[in-house]
């Protein structure tokens, strides 16, 4: 076992036949020898690796609660950023110090000035195409490090080959497949569901794992270009494998994304034997299937069943299906007043549509409102209610909405036919009772708050336009229900000054 001992010595330091020593230089040594520079730099690098590494779990723990979130999200920062500047600082490869320096910096400056002006520039409606876009980058570095490194060792061992171009087929697809999700999130690419698609997507991917297979056990038949063939076919595989899936089952392939370009970086951890890039992509890469998991179960679908159903399609778009001779009821702004405020429970279901009209901050207001008059308010959230995950308790944390107020759906749903007043503030898909009766629907299965079992029902939104599943909704037919249309933010401000006068 080895001691980590702070010794205080002198020091020869230079050449200087007259004063060859410097006083109190302090060493930490591994009771070793004096060190030199070059196990000293190499200490100082694993330290900070050390530290970057404590840092990402630290931070990642610190990400699953909205108080403490921000401080988790800046202390995994500030690691990465000791990681780097260490490597930039004391890496050596063969007894040399890493060289391009000022490229280095140069790359680095650029993608630090244009990163932050894309996060200070996009509106907070604009964040789940922004985080699609961004680990889309994140598996196109992965890729790129497998295409740089096969260069460096084209006769590598044949582990060291299956992981250069996994490394390189998983970051490729994690980077098409994320620019179609965010065209898609974007609304600027629309479904192309077809059952030949679907065979022909399981006909690629059965192609891509057989050059793979051949190039491992033999690489000299392929050569070079192998790399240039799984590079292809894994864009060409990313883009064609999310293309079809369609509306209410994008959750999903957004948070296997995510973790496929952990996967990714955990390859690169690997074939650059550092440390803090294999730990950075194995948290990404778990913490990417956990949340898949949890998003299947949100969805109740398996895996399988998305990437391979294409279910859901019918994409973002237009509504589907005719709502037939059926007729909307519609509510006064006064009379939702009285009915919340003679109310003894109100729920709100947030949806995407609080997210565009930046309605949280009116919405706490609105609950306040509601308490001051002896009201029982809470938030019922279901998982994938939004655009990315998490994305209403973000919303409603940035509003300072007290976390306890927030219920998830499966405690929610027992609560819902003692609730006085549900409120649905810009949800659609997520209270679509054709998720529970409708066989044919698209989101059959899903589970759904069953905001219809409430005694009344409120919706706020601007028309009787569908969400993102692109389906009708049965619910803004049910005789307990009553529309209120126009902008969420806008109409909570004139409820909340109608609550003032009652
Ligand atoms: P949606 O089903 O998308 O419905 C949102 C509704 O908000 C729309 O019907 C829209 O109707 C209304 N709206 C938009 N702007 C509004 C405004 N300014 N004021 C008032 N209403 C407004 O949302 P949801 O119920 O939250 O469901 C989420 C959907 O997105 C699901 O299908 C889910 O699978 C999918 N999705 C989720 C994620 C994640 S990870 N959460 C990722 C990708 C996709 P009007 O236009 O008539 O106002």
């Amino acid at each position: 076992m080895r001691f980590i001992k702070v010794d205080i010595r002198f020091m020869e330091v230079n050449d200087d036949p007259i004063n060859p020593y410097q006083p109190l230089s302090i060493l930490i040594n591994f009771h070793q020898p004096l060190p030199t520079y070059r196990k000293m730099s190499t200490f100082l690098l694993e330290l900070s690796y050390l530290i970057g590494s404590i840092t990402f779990i630290i931070g990642l723990k610190q990400l699953s609660g909205p108080d403490t979130a921000r401080q988790g999200n800046l202390l995994a920062a500030a690691g990465m950023g000791i990681a780097i500047l260490a490597t930039v600082l004391f890496h050596q490869k063969d007894g040399q110090p890493i060289g391009n320096i000022p490229w280095i910096l140069g790359a680095m400056g650029v993608g630090t000035v244009i990163g932050w002006m894309m996060a200070m520039k996009v509106k907070m409606t604009a964040m789940p195409q922004m985080v699609s876009f961004f680990n889309g980058m994140g598996g196109a570095c992965a890729a790129i490090i497998s295409l740089v490194e096969y260069h460096s060792h084209p006769e590598g061992s044949a582990g060291y080959l299956l992981i250069v171009f996994l490394g390189l087929i998983i970051g490729s697809v994690s980077f098409s497949g994320s620019i179609v999700a965010y065209g898609k999130l974007d609304e600027k690419i629309k479904d192309i569901s077809s059952k030949t698609l679907t065979y022909f997507n399981l006909l690629l991917l059965v192609g891509i794992i057989g050059v793979l297979a051949l190039a491992v056990v033999q690489p000299e038949m392929l050569g070079h270009s192998v790399l240039w063939i799984l590079l292809l076919l894994s864009i060409l595989y990313g883009i064609l494998f999310v293309m079809p899936i369609g509306g209410a089952d994008m959750p999903v392939v957004i948070s296997l994304l995510n973790s496929l370009t952990g996967m990714a970086a955990a390859f690169g951890g690997f074939l650059y034997n550092n440390p803090i890039m294999l730990t950075g992509g194995i948290l990404v890469g778990s913490a990417g299937t956990i949340l898949t998991v949890l998003m299947c179960k949100a969805m109740n679908r398996s895996l399988l069943n998305v990437i391979i159903g294409s279910f859901g399609g019918g994409g973002a778009g237009g509504a589907k299906g005719a709502a037939g001779d059926q007729t909307v009821k519609e509510i006064s702004l006064t009379d939702t007043a009285i009915l919340c405020a003679y109310a003894g429970k109100v729920m709100i279901v947030p949806g995407y549509g609080l997210a565009v009209a930046q309605a949280q901050h009116i919405c706490h207001e609105l609950e306040k409102k509601l308490e001051e008059k002896g009201v029982e308010v809470s938030f019922a959230i279901h998982p994938v209610a939004g655009r990315m995950p998490g994305h209403m308790n973000v919303l409603l944390a940035e509003a300072d909405v007290p976390y306890p107020k927030l219920v998830e759906m499966e405690d929610a749903n027992p609560t819902m036919n003692s609730t006085d007043v549900v409120i649905i503030v810009g949800a659609n898909d997520v209270v679509n009772p054709a998720a529970e009766n409708d066989p044919s629907s698209p989101i059959y299965g899903m589970p759904v708050l069953k905001v219809w079992e409430a005694k009344n029902v409120i919706v706020l939104k601007r028309s009787m336009r569908a969400g993102y599943a692109g389906i009708e909704n049965e619910l803004f037919f049910h005789p307990k229900t009553k529309m209120l249309f126009g902008d969420a933010k806008d109409t909570l401000q004139k409820l909340v000054g109608e609550l003032k006068d009652l």
